[in-house]
């Protein structure tokens, strides 16, 4: 009994080891960024994403075993993603790890990445901030849950189209910047005048926490397009107010993301908010969900810059978790996309 688990994390288009010990202390994070293989793309291709994760997973084990300074034989149990993600990408993590696990007879534990991000924000908390409110805002997901404990996680709503990371994806690519275009984004917003032009916040009509990106991306588009209509060349060259654009855009998306998760707290009378996911990074974000949380007395926790986005030690801790359970699956455990 090492206390030692490595996490493996290949859902989307980040290959990571790390090495965790305990459930919380971080004795190494490996994340190989595949960003630049996609960005003249604007997104992930999927078949160019699961080639790299297989060349990547060899070397980035070894690398965070290495970091970590353990050998195979001081690891006690594995942890890794099998759902959601890009089924092609997620097979080769749970192939590395089902080959691991079955030369050296270790467990073997399936984690969800969903609920992975929401630990995140827990991991590096001296104590269990639950029942609690858990927001995931990610490229792939924006949902709302009531955290119950680690792995019990009820979802009380999620996005009806686009996910926030999504949204800030597609802005970028019509702004004429790079994938992945939430830091870009972010970044051109901090020159701009976020009341510079009002885009619309969608709030949900049936009283369900909910979130929508699709009609805010659709008002970027005809902004964008009115100024080709009213002379200029197409975008994005003849855009003139890009850096508003983004600044506008940015605090629509985080007034909407900050009202919902506020609503949902008082509702669920819920006074611990934990924020993870890529888009946590978020600084707009950031800032106003901890002044709207400060107001109402909710304390709200935001993970390290470095574990809001896809990495295998959120994996590995949650996985620890799980194997102190019993959860362990063994060599049948299967890959899901949904
Ligand atoms: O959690 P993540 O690494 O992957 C998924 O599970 O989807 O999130 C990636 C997303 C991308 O859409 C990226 O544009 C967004 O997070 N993101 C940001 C920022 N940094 C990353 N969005 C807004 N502002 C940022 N600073
Ligand atoms: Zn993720």
């Amino acid at each position: 009994m090492t206390g030692l688990i490595l996490g493996i994390e290949t859902s989307c288009d980040e290959t990571a080891a790390s090495v965790v010990e305990g459930g919380r202390r971080v004795l190494s994070s490996v994340v190989h960024s595949q960003a630049r293989m996609h960005a003249e793309w604007g997104g992930v291709v999927p078949e160019i994403a699961g080639r790299s994760h297989l060349q990547q997973i060899g070397p980035v084990i070894d690398e965070a075993l290495a970091l970590a300074g353990v050998r195979l034989g001081g690891i006690e149990a594995l942890a890794v993603t099998t759902r959601p993600g890009l089924i092609g990408s997620l097979l080769v993590g749970l192939s590395a790890a089902k080959a691991v696990a079955f030369a050296r007879g270790l467990p073997l534990v399936g984690v969800h990445h969903i609920e992975a991000h929401v630990y995140s924000a827990r991991m590096e908390l001296d104590d269990a901030p639950y029942p609690c409110l858990a927001l995931v805002v990610s490229g792939g997901h924006t949902a709302l849950y009531r955290a119950e404990s680690e792995t019990g996680l009820d979802l009380l709503g999620a996005t009806r189209d686009d996910a926030a990371g999504e949204a800030f994806d597609k802005v970028a690519q019509l702004l004429g910047l790079s994938y992945p275009g939430g830091p870009v984004v972010s970044r051109l917003a901090q020159e701009g005048n976020p009341r510079a032009i009002r885009f619309p916040r969608y709030r949900p009509v049936d009283g369900r926490p909910g979130f929508s990106f699709s009609g805010l991306k659709t008002a970027v588009l005809h902004h964008v397009r009115s100024q080709e209509a009213a002379g200029g060349s197409p975008p994005p060259e003849g855009i003139r107010d890009r850096a508003d654009v983004a600044a506008s855009f940015e605090q629509a998306a985080v007034d909407a993301l900050v009202a919902e998760t506020m609503r949902a707290a008082d509702e669920q009378g819920l006074d611990t908010v934990l924020v993870s996911g890529g888009v946590a990074c978020n600084r707009r974000l950031r800032e106003e969900m901890s002044r709207a949380a400060a107001d109402r007395g909710l304390r709200v926790v935001f993970p390290s810059l470095g574990y809001c986005t896809d990495n295998a030690a959120m994996v590995a801790g949650l996985g620890w978790h799980l194997h102190r359970a019993g959860r362990a699956a063994g060599l049948v455990l299967d890959a899901a996309s949904h």
